[in-house]
């Protein structure tokens, strides 16, 4: 027995890339898990489109449908349902009657968000909202995933859960907008929160081509890596198993009600560092740099002393570790074979 056997946790958006591993961990550790996503955004029916010109299209459905096997295994009910729609979200989570509610649904990739805010806003405030509104009377615990892209450009080497936030672009703007409401359903019905501000994840079964991804998928295609900036740029990187721990701690430990906590793994590094790591594992490849998105922020290291000292958070996976399991796993699903 644990502090989360029998819990009964509902994850909204959980069929991504964070949910489904969330989810598979907390169903190890005993707990009862339910999952409400449409996978049309950033999933299953959103690769599978007929017409559209997808890259990868066939290594995604397989990458999504390892997810899906993954959870049926695991004995975990997926609720097909898109969470825009206010009353299906009312009568599930009602059937369900969770105490803990994870919000992950979004549109999750900021570029996607600038391109397209309508239904940004729609997939991910819009879903926030009916969440919010409908566990404002039963649910005893709600988590909300924020995003370190609500400080914008960082003006020192590290920000801190205090440091004031100037979000830059739709995204950004989105997710701090998303932070205030849960912050306002706390003020006005006194339901319980915590806001995570996750960075640069990377880990098994992601298919939003974010940097770590995309320079192994070149990699792999004896592409050059191409990296935009000048390689010193900072980001975070954090695997995804050291925010599913940040995670569990938060459910398990009181002290996380009402708390805003930086997730990550605690150290800005350079995105030339990660370039190098792939060029060690493809000594062939070049590494190549491009100029920057002017939306894209400075970023850096993410403080975690805060959830280090309130609720035990420890991460365990620095970059040379964490990304080396992943390029692991990604080449063996590629089907790429070293040269010996
Ligand atoms: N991955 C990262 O690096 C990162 C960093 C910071 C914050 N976050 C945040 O964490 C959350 C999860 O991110 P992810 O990487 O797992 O993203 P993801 O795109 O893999 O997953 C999002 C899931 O939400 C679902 N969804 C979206 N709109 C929906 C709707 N209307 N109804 C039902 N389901 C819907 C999608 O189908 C998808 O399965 C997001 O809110 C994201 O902004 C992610």
């Amino acid at each position: 027995m644990n502090m989360l056997t029998d819990k009964k946790i509902t994850l909204i958006g959980g069929g991504g890339f964070i949910g489904h591993n969330l989810a598979l961990a907390l169903s190890k550790l005993g707990a009862k898990i339910d999952i409400i996503d449409s996978l049309q955004v950033n999933n299953l029916y959103a690769f599978g489109r007929a017409g559209d010109e997808i890259l990868h299209r066939d290594l995604y459905i397989k990458i999504i449908n390892q997810r899906l096997d993954l959870l049926r295994n695991a004995g975990i009910s997926l609720h097909l349902q898109d969470a825009r729609d206010y009353h299906a979200m009312s009568r599930i989570l009602s059937d369900i009657n969770p105490e803990v509610v994870i919000h992950l649904a979004a549109v999750s990739h900021a570029n996607k968000s600038n391109k397209d805010p309508y239904s940004t806003f729609d997939h991910s405030l819009r879903t926030l909202e009916n969440a919010l509104d409908a566990s404002r009377n039963s649910v005893s615990h709600f988590i909300y995933l924020s995003s370190s892209m609500v400080y914008g450009h960082f003006d020192s080497i590290a920000v801190t859960e205090d440091t004031p936030c100037n979000p830059l672009g739709i995204y950004g703007a989105l997710k701090y907008a998303g932070e205030k409401l849960v912050i306002a359903y706390n003020q006005v019905f006194e339901m319980p929160y915590t806001i995570v501000r996750p960075s640069a994840l990377y880990g098994e079964r992601c298919v939003s081509r974010r940097v770590g991804q995309i320079f192994l998928e070149n990699a792999v295609q004896g592409k050059n890596v191409i990296v935009h900036g000048n390689g010193k740029d900072r980001l975070d990187f954090t695997y995804i198993q050291d925010l599913i721990q940040g995670i569990v701690k938060i459910i398990e430990n009181p002290k996380s009600r009402n708390e805003t906590f930086n997730i990550t793994y605690g150290e800005g590094r350079e995105i030339r560092e990660m370039a190098e790591i792939v060029q060690q594992n493809f000594p062939a490849i070049s590494v190549e740099y491009q100029p920057k998105d002017s939306l894209t922020p400075d970023r850096g290291t993410l403080c975690i002393d805060k959830a280090k000292q309130l609720i035990g958070y420890s991460p365990m996976y620095p970059l040379e570790k964490g990304y080396a399991d992943y390029i692991k796993w990604y080449t063996s699903l590629m089907d790429y074979k070293h040269a010996a």
